[in-house]
């Protein structure tokens, strides 16, 4: 039986009729950009992270890049980030003029590690831009403690964690500014682009909101040169009503992931992926590292069965030919290597069916 890693239609299918409504309405207002639409559904964000301020954008990048911009980082400041994440967290340093310190992450959780971060500091690093990949969070009481230490400002990159917890709180709201993303394969993934910035500081807020309508308030002032982050009201409708099922897209997630580290948990080809402590993990990809080399041929194997798999990511940022020159700190990078050279993540998707799950611990253990 062939798995994918992935089927989007099967999550939106039952949601049509409730799709239709919104689309039908939205076409009969004739408002297409920011407005009520876009308004509820930032309430509705802002509630279910616990955050004072949630502000629609136009993808996780340029929630990224809005929020570089609301703490004014530019030409000659460096801003710490993991050199094994989606190229967006770096690349939006890098438009900016500001530079990218590539800080090696931990083997076992993914995430920045902060020993390597301490080494990178220079007299220009301002910020940091820890990033919860796969899903889960990075240690908050860590982070907090070192950036008001080396009195930085931190942005979490939280595109892949929506709903994920640390010591019970939501990542998004324990620094000055969280970004999200609504790319279709996120946990909340829209029809389309969309992204979220989040914060608990009122100035900063209004910076953000200014930015991504050009700087502009009131119309056609410009106090800020900013750009368009606007956010569609269609895909704010949409986000709107699949929130309501997120957290029971999670809980299918976290059963799918259970299952996978019971089943497999004497599996010698690969390592299967942590929960570390104080965590509420939300698996937006489990990720496997494989073992002696054996990765492609893993994928391979899987992909001659119909098992979908994909590699996030195959090459660290500090590889990338873009960034051979506008950056720094990338001679101590090895974890990063050692990662992108091992994992595959396999399908964990809400709606996988438990037949199609043991189809994929099967071929696992068989390998
Ligand atoms: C860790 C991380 N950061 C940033 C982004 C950028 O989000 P988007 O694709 O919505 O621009 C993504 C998503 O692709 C991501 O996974």
């Amino acid at each position: 039986m062939p798995v994918p890693l992935l089927d989007i239609q099967r999550q939106h299918a039952p949601l049509a009729p409730e799709f239709n409504e919104a689309f039908n309405r939205i076409l009969e207002s004739g408002a297409f950009i920011l407005g009520k639409e876009v308004q509820a559904f930032e309430a509705s964000m802002a509630e279910y992270i616990g955050v004072k301020h949630a502000i629609g954008v136009s993808s996780g990048t340029d929630a990224l890049l809005v929020a570089l911009m609301a703490l004014d980082i530019g030409q000659g400041d460096e801003v710490l980030c993991p050199a094994f994440t989606f190229f967006g967290t770096a690349g939006s340093i890098a438009r900016l003029g500001a530079t990218p310190v590539w800080v090696d992450v931990d083997r076992e959780s993914f995430n920045i590690d902060l020993e390597d971060a301490a080494r990178k500091l220079s007299a220009k690093t301002k910020a940091m831009m820890p990033v919860h990949l796969f899903g889960q969070a990075c240690d908050m009481d860590a982070m907090t403690t070192f950036a008001k230490e080396h009195g930085l400002a931190v942005i979490e990159d939280a595109a892949q964690a929506i709903g994920a917890e640390f010591k019970g709180k939501q990542v998004g709201g324990f620094t000055e500014l969280g970004a999200f993303s609504f790319y279709p394969t996120k946990n909340l993934g829209g029809l389309g682009d969309g992204g979220l910035v989040t914060t608990n500081d009122d100035v900063l807020a209004e910076k953000v909101i200014k930015l991504r309508n050009h700087g502009m308030h009131p119309k056609y002032v410009h106090q800020l040169i900013g750009g368009n982050f606007r956010l569609d009201a269609l895909q704010a409708a949409f986000l709107d009503i699949k929130l309501k099922y997120l957290d029971k897209w999670h809980e299918a997630r976290g059963q799918h992931a259970a299952a996978y580290r019971e089943a497999l948990k004497d599996c010698g080809a690969f390592e299967l992926p942590a929960i570390l402590p104080y965590r509420r993990h939300v698996w937006n990809q489990f990720t496997l590292k494989v073992l002696d080399g054996r990765r492609d041929e893993l994928r391979n194997y899987l992909n001659a069965k119909g098992i979908g798999s994909e590699i996030y990511y195959p090459i660290a940022l500090d590889q990338q030919a873009c960034f051979s020159s506008n950056c720094r700190g990338g001679g101590s990078i090895r974890v990063s290597h050692e990662l992108a050279a091992s994992v595959l993540s396999i399908p964990v998707f809400p709606e996988l069916t438990v037949a199609e799950r043991d189809e994929v611990i099967e071929a696992l253990k068989q390998f």
